[in-house]
Formats: C-alpha cells, sequence, structure tokens
C-alpha cells in the first residue's frame, strides 16, 4: 500500500522523491541500527515511514525523534505512527533549526545529488554539526561533498534492496550536538 502511494507520488515529485519505492526493510533495518545509543534523533526525508519506524524501535523510551517530510502525504501516513516520541514537521528539512535545538544523530533519505549545492551544503552543515549524520543514497557521487564535511566517513553497500543502496556513516571531532 505504500509502496503503491509512494510509486504515484514519484509520478508527480520525481526529483523530490528520486526513487520509484520506498526502502525496503533490510536497508531501513540497516539505517536504523546506526542510531543505537543516540536519544535526540532527526530524520530528513521521511518518506511514508519505513526508517521511522524501525528506529522508534531502537529509542529508549525518554527519546524523541523528530521527522522532517516535505510531501503532505507521506506526513499523513508518519502522523499515523502512534508513538509519543515521534514528532512529524510538514516542512523543508533546511528550515529543521527551526524546529530542532539539539540532535546527537541526524539520519537521512533526502536525495540529495538532486539539490542544488547551495541545499546540500545547507544540509551537511547542519547534519555536521549534530556529530553523527547516516545519509541515504544509491551512487557514490556525494563522496567528495561529504567529506570535506566529516572526518570520519564510512560507506556501506546494500544490495538487497530495489534500487541497492549506499549508506553514509559520518562523525565529526567537532560534535556540537547544538543545530
Ligand atoms: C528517497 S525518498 C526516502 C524516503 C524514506 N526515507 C525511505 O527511506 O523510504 C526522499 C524523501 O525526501 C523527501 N524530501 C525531498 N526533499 C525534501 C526537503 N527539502 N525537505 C523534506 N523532505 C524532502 C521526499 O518527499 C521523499 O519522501
Amino acid at each position: 500500500m505504500n509502496n503503491l502511494r509512494f510509486a504515484r507520488q514519484f509520478l508527480l515529485h520525481p526529483k523530490q522523491l528520486g526513487t520509484l519505492v520506498q526502502s525496503g526493510r533490510m536497508l531501513a533495518n540497516r539505517m536504523a541500527d546506526e542510531v543505537e545509543g543516540c536519544v535526540q534523533v532527526v530524520e530528513l526525508g521521511a518518506g511514508t515511514g519505513p526508517v521511522t519506524r524501525e528506529i522508534l524501535r531502537r529509542l529508549p523510551e525518554s527519546a524523541s525523534l523528530t521527522c522532517f517530510e516535505i510531501n503532505r502525504e507521506f506526513c499523513r501516513c508518519l502522523e499515523s505512527i502512534d508513538d509519543p516520541r515521534l514528532r512529524v514537521v510538514n516542512d523543508d528539512a533546511a528550515k529543521c533549526e527551526r524546529y530542532v535545538d539539539r540532535a546527537d544523530c541526524v539520519v537521512s533519505g533526502l536525495p540529495l545529488t538532486l539539490f542544488d549545492g547551495r541545499a546540500r551544503e545547507a544540509i551537511l552543515a547542519i547534519a555536521r554539526r549534530s556529530g553523527r549524520f547516516i545519509q541515504l543514497q544509491y551512487t557514490t557521487a556525494l563522496s567528495r561533498d561529504i567529506r570535506r564535511h566529516f572526518s570520519d566517513v564510512r560507506l556501506k553497500f546494500v544490495p538487497l534492496n530495489f534500487p541497492p543502496a549506499f549508506l553514509y556513516i559520518c562523525t565529526c571531532s567537532c560534535k556540537v550536538h547544538v543545530l
């Protein structure tokens, strides 16, 4: 059902979604595993929420997860997740500092390679301040931009997804947690 909804929205907004289908279970799990130990998490471009649900499964009771999603229909899916730790914001991820002042991890499904250079840099600068950044991509084209912002970058390949995906696992020694 969510895959159909996703495909329909892709036909309407291809550049905003960047892919025809939502992340599969294995990819969502691999992304969510990376938030282990975090308590204030921000998710950018949460879509219909496959990664959101897995992150919530791993967070402690006292944690918070704030999701930014620009597509109103996807926000309705996210709002149907019944969890007091979750806050859904229907706005541009680049404005996340207006809503959240701290984060110890930023998880992103944003199609950053389709963003213009300025918007991409704005997102990477926000993510860097959290100190920990997990970014989903379908190519490695973003490597150079990401390495300029983070002192440690690991690339994980997740082949069992359509399309096969890469995860950038990034940490920055200059973390301040304040967005
Ligand atoms: C590749 S999809 C990933 C969706 C979901 N995280 C997943 O893994 O299935 C990218 C998502 O980013 C959202 N998006 C694109 N630009 C955005 C922006 N500037 N601010 C917030 N969300 C945005 C799209 O609407 C879409 O839901």
